[in-house]
């Protein structure tokens, strides 16, 4: 059992202070009856919560998959630039939501935007090895040697050695779409690890984690809660380079 005002902020459906006139105006209703005091105790799991006659879905932390749009910054918030919590509008919006790791500015693709600080650690661990999967349009030819590189670990300019990483070509042409799989997260590592043979990266997507796909429906700046199953695809992840 926890406090109503408690269980409605943590739910995005206001601040502490919007929640108190909500109950103050009675619209908020605990199974059939209003109630108007928010030390009200509720149980969130049991009990039909109610605000304006929406019933309440509650959620203990969000899971939201989003298609990340290029232009918008992997952060929470930002004084002068839109960032992707921005973006998350009612009803999934609610309070300590952050991205899972950081895409860059101009990356677009799969982003994890949870208030679960535990499950965000999981993902991001290096020891788990789960694989983040990019697709990469680059300037120059993606062959065996590239392969190779990637496969071998790449070592960047000051001294960083990559874990070896899959790459594979997706399309040729002057432009060639290639498949990038790594286990790490490190600044720009794609990006870098084309700098270090010698292709700079033109557009960059990231289309999966673990076993966890963008889902295609989703247009860049679409949204939508994940699901429990896809929650877990993350951890699902192939061991293999
Ligand atoms: N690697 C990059 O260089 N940029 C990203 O946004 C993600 C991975």
């Amino acid at each position: 059992m926890e406090r109503i005002d408690k269980i409605l902020a943590s739910q995005g459906i206001g601040s502490r202070k919007e929640v108190h006139a909500l109950l103050r105006q009675g619209r908020v209703t605990v199974g059939d009856r209003v109630v108007r005091t928010a030390d009200f105790k509720a149980d969130a799991g049991a009990q039909t919560i109610c605000v304006d006659g929406k019933p309440l879905i509650y959620r203990r932390y969000m899971y939201i998959m989003m298609n990340k749009p290029q232009g918008v910054i992997s952060a929470t918030d930002d004084p002068r630039q839109t960032t992707v919590v921005d973006m998350i509008g009612p009803p999934l919006r609610r309070k300590g939501l952050f991205p899972v790791g950081r895409l860059d500015k101009d990356t677009e693709g799969l982003l994890i935007i949870t208030d679960d600080g535990d499950y965000a650690h999981r993902v991001l661990s290096p020891r788990k090895g789960i694989f983040k999967w990019y697709e990469a349009t680059v300037d120059g030819p993606v062959g065996e040697a590239e392969i190779k590189a990637f496969r071998e670990g790449i070592v960047f300019e000051d001294g960083t050695q990559c874990l070896p990483a899959g790459l594979s070509l997706i399309r040729d042409g002057e432009q060639p779409v290639a498949l990038v799989r790594i286990q790490e997260g490190k600044f720009h590592q794609v990006k870098k690890m084309f700098r270090a043979v010698d292709r700079t990266v033109l557009a960059l997507r990231r289309i999966r984690i673990g076993e966890l796909l963008l889902d295609p429906e989703l247009a860049p700046g679409e949204y939508r809660e994940m699901t429990d199953a896809e929650k877990d695809f993350v951890f699902s992840a192939q061991k293999q380079v």
